[in-house]
């Protein structure tokens, strides 16, 4: 499930281009040695806040690396670490994010993502999520049509998604535990945005 490894479609590597204030961004699977790194970004309360996962210390990380690489196994969830390039051109420079597809066979698909704290604001997350989208509707024929779904009070998710083509679809009522807060569904499409 190693998209760096594969042939074919899948070998598309995802990657955004450079823009004129932001490093190109190259996205693979998520490795070991990332846990400082994920450890360190989740000291971030707004990403704790917004997280699914707990994780409080590098142990914890390391557990969420080994349960984002089996879920890479059995294609349940298809996580990639975004990382910003080198500006030489010399391969993958500091850790910016993350993105993953949830359910790639499955009939919904849907999308999430993060940035570290220290790379927010230079269109990390848009340029990623446009990234692994196109990886998606390139590498993995049966993905026809992804869902994004946030909190309504996390307006700049309402941005990223509007920003990498992720068209408003409808408004969700709270469904607790999983959602106990409003919340917003975006989709996009392999043939271009959803309608508003
Ligand atoms: C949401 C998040 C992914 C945005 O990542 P990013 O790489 O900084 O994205 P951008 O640089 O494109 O900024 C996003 C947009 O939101 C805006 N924004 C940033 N903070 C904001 C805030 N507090 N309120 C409103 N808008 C905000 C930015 O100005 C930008 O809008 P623009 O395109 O009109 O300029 C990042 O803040 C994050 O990781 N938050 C914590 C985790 C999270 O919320 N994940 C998403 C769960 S659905």
């Amino acid at each position: 499930m190693d998209a760096t490894h594969d042939t074919g479609p899948r070998a598309v590597r995802p990657e955004a281009d450079a823009t004129a204030s932001a490093p190109a961004l190259l996205l693979r699977p998520w490795r070991v040695e990332d846990a400082a790194g994920v450890a360190e970004a989740y000291r971030d309360p707004a990403l704790r806040r917004r997280a699914s996962a707990t994780v409080r210390d590098e142990t914890e990380a390391l557990r969420r690396l080994r349960t984002r690489h089996d879920g890479r196994e059995t294609g349940e969830r298809l996580a990639f670490a975004v990382l910003q390039a080198r500006p030489d051109g010399g391969g993958e420079g500091r850790s910016a994010g993350h993105v993953v597809l949830k359910a790639p066979h499955g009939p919904e698909p849907e999308v999430g993502y993060w940035t570290a704290a220290p790379a927010r604001g230079r269109g990390v997350a848009p340029r990623a999520l446009g990234a692994l989208t196109h990886w998606a509707f390139t590498a993995l024929p049966e993905v026809t049509r992804l869902r994004l779904l946030h909190t309504a009070a996390n307006t700049a998710s309402c941005r990223v998604a509007e920003r990498a083509g992720y068209g408003f679809e409808a408004e969700l009522l709270p469904a607790p535990t999983e959602f106990p807060s409003e919340g917003h569904l975006h989709v996009r499409t392999v043939s271009g945005r959803a309608p508003a």
